[in-house]
Order: C-alpha cells, then sequence, then structure tokens
C-alpha cells in the first residue's frame, strides 16, 4: 500500500486517480481548493490552496500525483506551482507524476512536438502551458527527483469520458493512434494506467504517453 496525494483529486483526471488507488486499498489525500461534490470512501480531503496544503501533506507521501489544470484563474500559474511541488516531493523522497497534455507528445521522431506547431487557438494556451511545465521537468526538476510526465491520448477530456475497458498503452513522447488514426482513452483507463505505474514503477524521469 503506497501513500498517494493527488493535488487536482476532484477534478477529471485527479477524481479518476483518487477513485482507482482507493478501490486498491492505497492510503489516498485529494486536494482542491473546495469541497469534494461526490466523496470517495476512505480518501483523505484537504481543501485549500496547493501552496498552503502541500508543505502539510507531501511530506510523508510515498507518490504525489499533479492533476492540476492551468485553467480559470490558475492560468499562467503552473509552471510555479508545480516547480514548488517538484521540490517539495524530492525532499520527501517521494515519486512525482505530472499529468500534462497530448500537444506535448511529437507525431514522428525528429518531429516538434506538436505544442510547437500550428494549435487550434481554443487550445493553445493550455497547451504551452502544459508543455511548459514538462520543460520544467527536463531542464529543472531536482537530481534525486524521480519524475513521470504523463501525455493523454488527443481526446482524453472531461468532453469525452468514455468507458472503462481495462486497456491501454504506455508510449514515450512519440504520440499513439489507434487503428482508424484515432487518439483515444477513457478517464477510467487513463486512471487505471497511472495507479498501475505507481504500483509497478516502469518509467524514472520519463516523459510517457497513454492512449489505447
Ligand atoms: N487531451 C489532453 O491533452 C488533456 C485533456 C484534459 C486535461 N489535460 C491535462 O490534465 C491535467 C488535469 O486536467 P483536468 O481537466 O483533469 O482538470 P480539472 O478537471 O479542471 O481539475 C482540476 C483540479 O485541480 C484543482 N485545483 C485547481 N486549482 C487549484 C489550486 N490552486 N489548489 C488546489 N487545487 C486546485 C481543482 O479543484 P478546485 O477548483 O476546487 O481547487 C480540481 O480538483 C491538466 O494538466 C490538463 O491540461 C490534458
Amino acid at each position: 500500500m503506497a501513500t498517494i496525494v493527488v493535488f487536482g483529486g476532484t477534478g477529471y483526471t485527479g477524481g479518476n486517480v483518487v477513485r482507482e488507488a482507493a478501490s486498491r486499498g492505497h492510503d489516498v489525500t485529494s486536494v482542491s481548493r473546495s469541497e469534494p461534490k461526490q466523496p470517495v470512501a476512505g480518501v483523505r480531503y484537504e481543501v485549500g490552496p496547493v501552496e498552503e496544503v502541500a508543505p502539510r501533506v507531501v511530506p510523508g507521501a510515498d507518490v504525489v500525483v499533479a492533476a492540476i489544470s492551468p485553467r480559470g484563474d490558475m492560468a499562467g500559474r503552473l509552471v510555479e506551482v508545480y516547480g514548488g511541488l517538484a521540490r517539495l516531493s524530492a525532499e520527501a523522497g517521494a515519486r512525482y507524476l505530472q499529468v500534462g497534455g497530448f500537444s506535448s507528445l511529437r507525431p514522428a521522431p525528429d518531429q516538434p512536438r506538436f505544442a510547437e506547431a500550428e494549435i487550434p487557438e481554443e487550445f493553445r494556451d493550455e497547451a504551452l502551458e502544459g508543455d511548459a511545465t514538462r520543460a520544467l521537468l527536463v531542464e529543472q526538476a531536482p537530481q534525486e527527483l524521480d519524475w513521470v510526465f504523463v501525455s493523454p491520448a488527443g481526446g482524453y477530456g472531461s468532453f469525452a469520458p468514455g468507458e472503462p475497458t481495462g486497456a491501454y498503452r504506455v508510449g514515450g513522447e512519440i504520440a499513439l493512434f489507434d487503428a482508424g488514426g484515432g487518439s483515444n482513452i477513457s478517464g477510467a483507463d487513463f486512471a487505471l494506467a497511472i495507479v498501475d505505474e505507481i504500483e509497478r514503477p516502469a518509467h524514472h524521469r520519463e516523459h510517457i504517453g497513454i492512449a489505447y
């Protein structure tokens, strides 16, 4: 059993991770500014801004999952906030899994990341900020930090929750596409992959992508 702290544990990604981890008997703490609408039995809910709660809950964690979105009043703040979480996790000796975006992946080896190419206006800010949080880990993570940066499929998101299937593939920084050329993963299957990576660490200081 691992002690897992999920920042953004009431959101789409974090909520699924919290549910999956709790169902497998892990000791789970969720952090968010609002109370959970549908609390999961056995999960500890810490309510407050990340900077206030993190110094209390990260020491003592085995694993930290960062799943806050750079939206609303968090737009433009994620690099600074995640830098703090990475430092605290390193000090605590906790493994650090940071969820980012599809746009940090590359369509093919030697090609620019999607975030470095033309992206539709409505996704641009979130894509660029997500990729800046990837660069933060690659370029500035404390040497002792065991981090994983996780990009979901392109069609992942609360607008397409999908169904749990029990299946997923894990790739590197080259995007995975299914036989029909699609890039999808349900919320439940993405969380399954995250908790499998927590239970059986297979990637260290690496960028991975999760899709069908
Ligand atoms: N296809 C893709 O590439 C794709 C699609 C979706 C998401 N993503 C990425 O996945 C990550 C998570 O996104 P999501 O859609 O799952 O997020 P979300 O549903 O918007 O959830 C965000 C969570 O963070 C919490 N939060 C926000 N600001 C906070 C703060 N200052 N202190 C503490 N908690 C805070 C929110 O609760 P409160 O507001 O109550 O604090 C909520 O629990 C993001 O990096 C996003 O870019 C990628």
